[in-house]
This record gives C-alpha cells, structure tokens and sequence, in this order.
C-alpha cells in the first residue's frame, strides 16, 4: 500500500473513493459537506432529514459520482458527539472503514482531513486504517481472493499546505507502529508448530538484520552456562530446546544506560505436568505474545530513530508434560541463585522471566519493564478492558499511564503490598511458584520483583488482552498485539526517571 500526500480541495482528488468525516450532524453547515450536497442534488440534506444518516459513531454511508468531483465515489464516516470527539474515535472509526466493502472494491482511495488537523488525529486514522484491516490469511490454501482487499493507494489529502509536512510525519509514525503491532499480531498468530523457540530466535534474528540492530542468541548449551536454572526447567519437558533472545538498539551516546524490555516468550503453555484443561488450550500458543511486542516494540524505536538506548530480552520455552518434564515438588535454583519449590507448572511465566529480569542487571539499566501474558486472573480485574501493572517507581507508572491514554492500550496500576510478597514464601525454599487463589496477578507480580535488581521496573500483565474475542472496530477478532501502541508511545516520550 502507497501513501501519498497532497494539499488541496476534496473535488480535485482523482482516486476510486473520497473519505470525508463528519461529527453528529442533523443540518448542514459545513462548507464541504454543502458542496457536495449541492453536487448530488440535496441527495445529503435528504439523508439526514430521513435521519438514513446522521454521523453517528462508526456510520458510513455512500454518494456516487457527484457532479464535479474526480472521485467515483465519497463515502461520510460518521465520528458521533463532537464532545466526546478524541483521537480513538477517529481511530475507531477508520477501523471500521477499513473493512467497508466500497473501500474494499476501490484501488485508491483519499482521506480528506479539514478539521482534525492535529498531528494526532493523522497518526490515529491511519493507525485504525491499517489494525483495522488486518487479516491472516497465510493458512487458508484457497485464494480467497475477495477477503484480500486491492486497494494499492492512499491519499491523504488537507486543505492548507503548511499542513502537509505535519501530517506526513503523523502518517509516517502511525505506519511504522501499525505495522509494528501487525507483525506483533502475526506472530501471536502463529501456531505453535511453526514457531518453537527455535523458530522464534530466527525471527528475531531476521528482524533485527533488516532493521540493522544488535542480535545475539543463547542456545541451550550457553543458558545452561548462564545458569538460567528456571527457564532450563520449564524447558525440560519439550523437544524443543529453549533460547535467550538478545536485541540492543543504540539510539542514543554509549554511557547512556538502557532501558531494558522483556518479553514473554512461552511458544506454547500446556501447563506442563499440572496440565491445562483440553478447552481453549489451543489458545496457548499465544503464550508468546509479550515476546512479540517486545520483538516489535524496539524495531518501531528503530525505525522511529528515538533517541534512547534499548534491550529487548526474551526467555522462550515450550512448557510441555513428559517424561522429562519438571513436576510439582521440584526445587530449582535460578540464575540468581534464590531457589524455587515448584508447586504448580503452570506457573511457568515468572520463572523464565525470573532469570531474564536477574540477567537485565549486566546493562545496569535506566529502567526495566516486563511484559507478560501471565496470570488467567487479569481477566477478573479488569476483565477485556485493560491491562493491570505494577511498577516500583511512581514517575514510570504515571508514563505508562499517560501513553496507555494517548494510545488507547489502557492500563491500571494495582499495589505491590508485602501481603503478596509474603504468600511467595515457600516453608522449604526461598520462594515457591504459586501463591494459591488470592490475588494470584498480584503474587506473580510479587514473585517478579524478588529478581529484579536495583533499577526501576514496571510490570505489564496482558493476559487475555493478547485475544480479541468477538472483533472490536480496528481489533479484529484474534490476536491483538496489545502493548505495542502503549510502549512506543512510552518510549516515545521518555523522560529520564
Ligand atoms: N499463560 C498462562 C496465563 C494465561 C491464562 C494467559 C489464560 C492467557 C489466558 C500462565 O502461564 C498460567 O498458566 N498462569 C496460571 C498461574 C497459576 C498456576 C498460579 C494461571 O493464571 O492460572
Ligand atoms: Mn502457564
Ligand atoms: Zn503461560
């Protein structure tokens, strides 16, 4: 798909489709939608009188070959009550036009922005745009080529020319973290048997050539050397060997500390010995999910230039029941050197990310941030709504929040009581897995920061945020890439803690 950007009138757009958009409206009163009323005969004005449209939120609808105008067709999108007019809203609605079947048929199409010119607004719309129309079509064998949309180029288009610049750069970003969050989503997609650790490793390895970053992979033999004992356990039970994914980007001078992020990287969580219920199991295999964000996390930062110094570190695993597998009971002992009672395998997040927050130490970091499908408990604190996090530094969480708002990847901070660290407390090892039924987000958050070093941290728990279930206007039902949007708009506005 092609960008283009031009400055002008609406009528002068020669492309299949114009977008126009329009708060609520019930008269007429804006210039361009009069002129285009006048060039359908009132074909408008009898729209909104018989209330067919009325710019309601997400409503679009359609007027063909307007006297005048180059385009074949323009399509009003409607934005709803211009009080509660925001960035995701447009976002929202560019979504839905994503999938609408005129754009779909159309192979340019022009979004004429008059009123939303602010840097923000652009950047939202082409994100909806894009999210929107995410389709993963690489498993079905038959060419299902209708579903594949042909639209080849876009236009966007603003009246005032000193506005051109501006809007090109928003556009510019909002592709960069779009496709970001769509690689994201592709890989979360990918089942567990195209993607083992292994597999993933190599991913990481060809991302970060093409985007010209340090990349640096520990096989099994160099984990062991590591002494990474939690990721080598719940490692034990697979064929499938892990890997300690390693990314830098440099962005800013050398004695400029970084700022570490990890990911989860669980190519499949069976539960291991305390093996999951057969329902939904298949969904596991997007166990990796914080691995992706964080993968495409510090591409964006690269390809956005951000001035920053940054690490991207990944545990990747397969935890599966077997012979070999590790089982309830076992004592392990972590690169860290605290030991571990095992008293449910499925608790297998922690422990990978355990020896990868204990590792984060060798970069003496600014600030380190983990994130992580961990806990199935997440879906009853903020149900699909948000992500719960938990930071040990009060300036870094209001930066989580403050990009969670102007991304639209909501978050909320929960407390970091001794009350959970205490439940970790095994009576025969240091700690043990599970802290049982109470709280079991805010335990495993506890459990994370008995490995942390002496640096800022935040915690992200993304799981079931990772799935979107029914299909939301640019979340397509599937993989989310939940995170990507909230990091890069972090990183974006860093400021030193
Ligand atoms: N990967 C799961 C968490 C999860 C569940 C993510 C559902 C997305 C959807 C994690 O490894 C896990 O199994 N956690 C356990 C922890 C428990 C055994 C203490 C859980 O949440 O049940
Ligand atoms: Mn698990
Ligand atoms: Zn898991």
């Amino acid at each position: 798909m092609q960008f283009e950007y031009i400055s002008g009138q609406p009528q002068n757009v020669a492309v299949d489709t114009l977008v126009l958009f329009t708060p609520q409206i019930s008269t007429l009163t804006d210039r361009g939608l009069k002129e285009l009323d006048q060039a359908k005969n009132g074909a408008l004005s009898f729209l909104l009188k018989s209330e067919e449209f009325s710019g309601n939120a997400n409503q679009i609808t359609g007027l063909y070959k307007p006297d005048g105008y180059k385009a074949s067709r323009v399509l009003l999108v409607g934005l709803g009550d211009k009080k509660k007019l925001d960035y995701d809203v447009l976002r929202k609605a560019t979504g839905t036009l994503s999938r609408n079947d005129s754009i779909n048929k159309s192979n340019s199409i022009a979004l004429f922005f008059d009123s939303y010119t602010d840097e923000k607004y652009y950047q939202a719309a082409v994100e909806g745009f894009l999210l929107g129309g995410f389709k993963m079509l690489e498993y079905k064998t038959k060419n299902e080529e209708n579903q594949q949309p042909r639209i080849k180029k876009v236009v966007f288009v603003v009246s005032e020319k000193n506005q051109l610049n501006k809007m090109k750069k928003a556009v510019e970003r909002g592709r960069i973290i779009s496709e970001g969050q769509i690689l994201a989503r592709r890989l979360s997609f990918m089942p567990a048997n195209d993607l083992p650790p292994r597999v993933l490793a190599q991913k990481a390895q060809e991302l970060a050539r093409a985007n010209k970053l340090k990349c640096t992979i520990l096989d099994k033999d160099a984990i062991v050397k590591e002494r990474m004992g939690a990721l080598l356990a719940v490692a034990q039970g697979s064929v499938e060997h892990p890997r300690f994914i390693i990314i830098e980007y440099n962005g800013a001078a050398a004695k400029r500390p970084p700022i570490v992020l990890v990911g989860k990287g669980v190519t499949f969580d069976a539960g291991g010995i305390s093996i999951k219920p057969a329902a939904d199991m298949h969904e596991m295999k997007g166990d990796m999910t914080g691995a992706a964000v964080m993968l495409t996390t510090i591409v964006c930062a690269a390809k956005l230039k951000l001035p920053l110094n940054l690490v991207t570190l990944i545990p990747s695993a397969e935890n599966m029941p077997s012979a070999t597998a590790y089982k309830p009971g076992d004592i392990i002992k972590t690169r860290k050197g605290l030991t571990v009672e095992i008293i449910n395998t499925d608790a297998e997040g922690r422990l990978l990310l355990a020896d990868a927050l204990d590792y984060a130490n060798n970069y003496k970091p600014e600030a380190v941030i983990d994130i992580a499908t961990l806990t199935g408990a997440a879906l009853y604190i903020l149900g699909y709504a948000g992500a719960p996090i938990v930071s040990n530094n009060k300036k870094l969480a209001d930066g989580i929040r403050q990009a969670a708002n102007d991304s639209a990847e909501r978050v909320w901070e929960l407390p970091r009581w001794d009350d959970f660290r205490e439940a970790m407390k095994s009576p025969i090892a240091d700690l043990w897995n599970s802290g049982g039924k109470a709280a079991p987000t805010l335990t495993a958050a506890a459990f994370l920061e008995s490995f942390i070093g002496d640096y800022n941290w935040a915690h992200i728990d993304i799981a079931y945020m990772d799935l979107e279930k029914s299909g939301q206007p640019y979340i397509p039902k599937g993989p989310t890439g939940f995170g990507v949007r909230l990091l890069v708009e972090l990183l974006s506005n860093w400021r030193k803690l």
